[in-house]
């Protein structure tokens, strides 16, 4: 059987590439167990109250639905609760389910189904690196690499200032511009080591770099150049006999 170079590369890379598949810590830094356990920093008497500005918010997100139905107000209240906080604590879940006029159990089932939701208190910068199929054969690998050993840390950990968390998560959707990460709502594509590097030295001084690819590419299109629509198109009218 033939293959091109390009998949021959890839298969190899992959060959290489022996780490065991998908690490459970990976949600340990995030999400954590579905099992709610109190602890000293998240239990049902941890203070939580939404700020006057996201009060009036959440008036504004529960009007768009129809009356009687707050609940399915459930993820943007939640979110809302999780950028206010920075992750959410059962006190925070319980507020929510206040707000919405529903049990909590409604509110502890969508928080604990969506990896979106962190239970645990998460770094300043929460990174997310896709390893998933395509990523890996971008060599996210590499990606995953460099991060630890520029901020020492592993797949679930935080560094000591509180200012990184890694995890490791399943496609994030931007797989044409892999390998990538997300660091908290920006996406960084086409990396190479030195980019995530880059990134991070630029976080680290305290400045956000701009999201997107790093090849030069200004967005999904292809990293050889265009193969179609090379010309400008030639407008309306175009084809028709002008004896019509
Ligand atoms: S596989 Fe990484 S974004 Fe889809």
């Amino acid at each position: 059987m033939f293959l091109s170079a390009a998949v021959r590369s890839a298969v190899s890379q992959a060959a290489r590439q022996v780490r065991s598949l998908h690490q459970s810590a990976a949600r340990a830094g995030a999400g954590g167990i579905f099992v709610h356990r109190d602890t000293p920093d998240n239990n049902p008497d941890t203070p939580f109250e939404f700020t006057e500005e996201n009060k009036k918010r959440i008036e504004a997100i529960i009007s768009m639905y129809p009356h009687g139905h707050k609940q399915a107000a459930t993820i943007p209240v939640l979110d809302l609760a999780q950028r206010q906080h920075g992750w959410l604590p059962i006190s925070a879940m319980n507020k929510v389910a206040e707000v919405l006029e529903v049990p909590p159990m409604r509110v502890y089932e969508v928080a604990t189904f969506y990896t979106m939701f962190l239970r645990q208190p998460v770094g300043k910068y929460f990174i997310q690196i896709c390893t998933t199929t395509p990523c890996m054969l971008c060599n996210s690998d590499s990606i995953l690499e460099a991060i630890q050993n520029k901020l020492g840390i592993k797949v679930g950990e935080t560094t000591a200032d509180k200012m990184f968390t890694l995890i490791e998560v399943e496609c994030l959707g931007a797989c044409v511009n892999a390998p990538m990460v997300q660091i908290n709502d920006n996406y960084y594509e086409d990396l190479t080591p030195k980019d995530i590097e880059d990134i991070i030295d630029e976080l680290k001084a305290g400045r956000v770099p701009p999201p997107g690819p790093r090849n030069g590419r200004f967005s999904c299109e292809p990293a050889g150049g265009l193969t179609s629509l090379t010309e400008p198109p030639p407008g309306p009218g175009f084809g028709v006999r002008a004896d019509l």
